[in-house]
C-alpha cells in the first residue's frame, strides 16, 4: 500500500501529444493529489493555456521550459510563468548569477504584488541522461544556494551530498526507473524509494508512468519500487 504522502511527492511528467491522453491522466491522478510537469513537448503544441487550464483547478503544475538566456529574456519569461501561476519552473543555473538573480528577484515581486503563491524556481545542474561528474553538479548547486533559488533538478547519485551541503535547496530528481523499465535516454538512473532515501524531496516520472494503459497503477509500481 502506498501512503497518501509519497504520491504527493510525485511529479508525473507529462510528455504527450494528445491532449486526450493528457486530460485523462490528469484527471486519473489528481484524485492521489500528484504534481504534474508540463514541459518542452506538450507546452509546445498546447501552449500556456493548458497550463492555465489546470491551474485554475488548483492543480499543482511545474512548467519545465528550463530557461536558458540573456537575464532580460529570462527574467521576462519568469514573469509570465509566475503569473499562471505555475507551482514550480526551470531555469538553467549556466545562465549565471546575474540571469538567476534578475529572475529571483523578478518571481517575488510578482507574487507578493498579485498575493499569488511564489513559483518554486528549481536550478537545472546536469541532464540526468548526460554523464557529468558530481563535482560539475556540485559547483552548479552552489550557484543556486547563492542566488536564493528554491531548488534543483539533480539525479539520486547527487542528491544526498547536495542536501547535506545545503540544507534548505530542494532537490527534484529525474531519471526514476524500476528494474523492469526501458532506461531510454536516460543515463543517471535509480528507482523511486532510493531517490527519496538519498535525499530527494521530489521524483519526476515521465515514461514508466504515461507509456502505460493504467496510470495509477502504473504510478503506485514505481512509488513501491
Ligand atoms: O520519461 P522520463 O521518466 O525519462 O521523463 C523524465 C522527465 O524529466 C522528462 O520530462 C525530462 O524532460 C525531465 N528532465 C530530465 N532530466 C533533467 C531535467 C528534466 O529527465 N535534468
Amino acid at each position: 500500500m502506498i501512503s497518501e504522502s509519497s504520491f504527493e511527492k510525485l511529479i508525473v511528467a507529462l510528455d504527450l501529444d494528445s491532449e486526450k491522453e493528457i486530460e485523462k491522466a490528469v484527471k486519473i491522478l489528481s484524485s492521489k493529489n500528484v504534481k504534474f510537469k508540463i514541459g518542452s513537448i506538450a507546452f509546445t503544441k498546447f501552449g500556456p493555456q493548458l497550463v492555465r487550464k489546470f491551474t485554475k483547478k488548483n492543480i499543482d503544475i511545474f512548467v519545465d521550459l528550463k530557461l536558458y538566456d540573456i537575464p532580460n529574456t529570462m527574467k521576462e519569461t519568469a514573469k509570465i510563468i509566475a503569473e499562471m501561476p505555475a507551482w514550480a519552473f526551470t531555469v538553467h543555473l549556466k545562465a549565471g548569477e546575474a540571469a538567476l538573480t534578475a529572475v529571483r528577484d523578478e518571481v517575488e515581486k510578482i507574487a507578493r504584488g498579485k498575493n499569488i503563491r511564489k513559483p518554486l524556481i528549481l536550478g537545472v545542474t546536469e541532464l540526468t541522461s548526460s554523464k557529468a561528474s558530481e563535482e560539475d553538479v556540485l559547483k552548479l548547486v552552489s550557484l543556486a544556494s547563492k542566488t536564493g533559488l528554491d531548488g534543483v533538478i539533480a539525479s539520486a547519485k547527487e542528491a544526498s551530498a547536495i542536501k547535506s551541503k545545503f540544507k534548505n535547496l530542494k532537490v527534484v530528481t529525474p531519471g526514476i526507473r524500476s528494474v523492469l523499465d526501458e532506461k531510454g535516454d536516460q543515463q543517471r538512473i535509480t528507482t523511486a524509494q532510493a531517490a527519496f532515501s538519498a535525499g530527494a524531496d521530489y521524483i519526476v516520472v515521465g515514461r514508466p508512468i504515461i507509456s502505460k494503459k493504467d496510470y495509477l497503477k502504473a504510478a503506485e509500481e514505481v512509488l513501491s519500487a
